[in-house]
């Protein structure tokens, strides 16, 4: 019912100064976990990891302060970390070596690639963590894009077959959750079908639904190598940061097409965009916090223009305050970790 102030007055004459005092419940530490409206917990975090092809191997990612790209057994037992701090999945982004990109992006299909051999040493060991995989070419193309390019143009019908076998090749290998982040039209239905007919019916799809063209990336190119490769820009698939009612519509497509959950990405500068989605069809709606927004933050700390005693756990409440079910965040160990000790 539409609040009419004047009316409220009417009805109940004290409701305001000095009377009301909005300071009371803010008073003490206890009152205001109390009315506290959201939380934060480890159980609201999906995190990334760089995977790199070696042994006991840790590579820094220079313009993501305290990221690295880990060796498979590395990366398990970050799995394992991650799984004893209640963290609830993990996701997977693979460096890939030069040699092994190529103008189709073949390796994507190889069954025995560094994702999936990461993805079936974390299953086997720490099977209770959920693992979720990219669906995109672009650690694979010598080109960067996330499709087949051809004639300078990247093609969408053609990819699409590719997509679902990239799919199939990470969902056989034991990977959760498929995160179509591709962006071409058709992908979601293209690979719930695939899955389906290899009885994968149990795996889950989160789409990027509403994934934007956005210099936000920059650094996750630097992580997985594709900065140097990637010829020209992604604007052609990912969306213009002028649109909101379009990425309604293609959250629309994606859940009539079989998405179990929808991704919006980047996720601070895009925090309307998720609280539409989730407003509208009352889905679970995930955020990517990319790693742009993690530098940018990391930065600022490093400089100590912000504390990130305070900035880390505020950035990650926005998400939970906009609707998001939870985040995708390069934060989210070292989040899971203070939230553990504010206990
Ligand atoms: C690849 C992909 C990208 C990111 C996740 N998957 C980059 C891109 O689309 O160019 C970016 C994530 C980040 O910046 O943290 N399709």
């Amino acid at each position: 019912m539409a609040r009419n102030p004047s009316i409220v007055r009417a009805v109940m004459p004290n409701a305001h100064f000095p009377t009301t005092r909005m300071r009371r419940n803010r008073r003490t530490p206890w009152s205001r976990r109390l009315i506290a409206e959201n939380t934060l917990s480890a159980a609201d975090f999906i995190w990334p990891i760089f995977v790199v092809e070696g042994a006991r191997k840790r590579v820094p990612v220079s313009s993501m302060p305290n990221v690295e790209r880990l060796s498979v057994d590395l990366a398990v037992m970050a799995a394992e970390d991650a799984a004893s701090h209640g963290i609830p999945v993990i996701a997977l982004f693979p460096y890939t070596d030069p040699a092994l990109r190529s103008e189709n992006g073949d390796e994507a299909l190889n069954p025995e690639n560094l994702v999936c051999k990461a993805v079936r040493a974390i299953k086997k060991s720490v099977p209770q963590i959920g693992v979720l995989c990219d669906v995109a070419l672009d650690p694979y193309t010598s080109h960067g894009h996330d499709g087949l390019l051809r004639d300078g143009e990247i093609v969408n019908d053609a990819t699409l077959e590719l997509l679902a076998k990239q799919a199939l090749v990470q969902a056989q290998a034991g990977c959760d959750i498929i995160a179509p982040s591709d962006m071409m039209d058709g992908r979601v239905g293209v690979i719930r079908q695939a899955l389906d007919a290899k009885a994968l019916s149990h795996v889950q799809i989160m789409a990027y639904s509403a994934k934007y063209a956005s210099g936000f990336y920059g650094p996750f190119r630097d992580a997985v190598g594709s900065t140097s490769a990637l010829k020209g820009d992604k604007r052609s698939y990912q969306m213009d940061s002028a649109n909101g009612d379009e990425a309604l519509r293609e959250a629309e497509l994606d859940i009539a097409e079989g998405a179990d959950m929808i991704m919006v990405k980047p996720g601070m500068p895009y925090l309307d965009i998720v609280q539409r989605i989730k407003q509208t069809f009352r889905v679970p709606t995930f955020a990517y916090q990319v790693s742009g927004e993690y530098s940018m933050i990391m930065a600022a700390c490093q400089n100590g223009w912000l504390d990130p005693d305070k900035v880390i756990l505020e950035s990650l409440m926005a998400f939970k305050r906009a609707g998001a079910d939870g985040i995708l965040t390069y934060f989210a160990m070292d989040a899971a970790k203070r939230l553990k000790t504010m206990g």
